[in-house]
């Protein structure tokens, strides 16, 4: 494991130190590459639109160019990288430790492009989220974008939802949808969507941060009770209501 960005007390960006409430959750963030989703969980916590705060950053690439928003930001962050580990449960039990010593409340799984042992799961149930670029239970796996032109799709969309050891499987808090155009190939629909996930990720994220969602085993709850269907990004009224249990 490398680690950096663990900078001295007298270093720590002032957006960072500027909030450190009692009540806030501790975020641990897994890339692989990019890491655009982090960037904007990373701002939604320095906004207060997420009453939490990314702790650590991990990812399985040294190159990851998400690690670059890390860096800005002064957030430690970490690589373990799974080409030095001889197998899958080696890597995962490396992984594992290196986000116990950050405390976590919630593990966000932010294009972390590794499949998880049933061990490292179970070991984070509940408390590790993914997001998806489809509308789940659609085209789970990958080419999602692709695929869902391929199948003629007139709405796409992504999903977040809790981690369980089903592949894209585990329940769903919440879906962004949008629209398919006649002219879009995979590149189009793909920023499109990526722009709706940086909305979505961070709503939901937010949600769980202020304990209004958790999950139940293979269900969500919403303040206390259990969602019938994913909640939908832009559909405030909608989200009151169902929360509440008005639906
Ligand atoms: C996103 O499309 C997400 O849905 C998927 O991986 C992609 C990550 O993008 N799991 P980025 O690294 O956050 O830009």
């Amino acid at each position: 494991m490398k680690a950096g960005g663990d900078a001295p007390a007298g270093q720590v960006s002032r957006r960072y130190a500027a909030r450190s409430d009692a009540g806030e959750k501790r975020l641990v963030v897994l890339i692989s590459g990019r890491g655009s989703n982090l960037n904007a969980l990373i701002e939604a916590c320095s906004s207060g639109r997420i009453d939490g705060r990314v702790v650590r950053v991990i990812s399985n690439r040294p190159q990851a160019r998400g690690l670059d928003f890390a860096r800005q930001s002064r957030i430690p962050y970490a690589v373990v990288d799974h080409r030095e580990y001889p197998d899958r449960e080696g890597f995962d039990q490396a992984l594992a430790e290196v986000i116990e010593a950050s405390a976590p409340d919630l593990i966000v799984l932010a294009g972390f492009m590794r499949i998880l042992t049933d061990a490292f799961v179970a070991r984070f149930a509940g408390r590790m989220v993914n997001i998806h670029p489809s509308l789940l239970p659609d085209f789970r796996g990958l080419d999602t974008h692709a695929r869902a032109l391929a199948a003629g799709a007139e709405v796409h969309g992504a999903s977040v939802h809790f981690v369980t050891t089903e592949l894209d499987g585990g329940p769903v808090l919440m879906q962004a949808r949008v629209p398919v155009h006649s002219h879009d190939d995979p590149e189009t629909l793909a920023a499109r969507v990526r722009a709706a996930e940086h909305r979505l990720y961070p709503a939901a994220v937010g949600l769980i941060c202020s304990g209004r969602i958790q999950a139940a085993g293979d269900k969500v709850l919403c303040d206390g009770s259990p969602l019938e269907r994913p909640l939908l990004l832009d559909d405030t009224m909608e989200t009151t209501k169902r929360c509440a249990g008005q639906d």
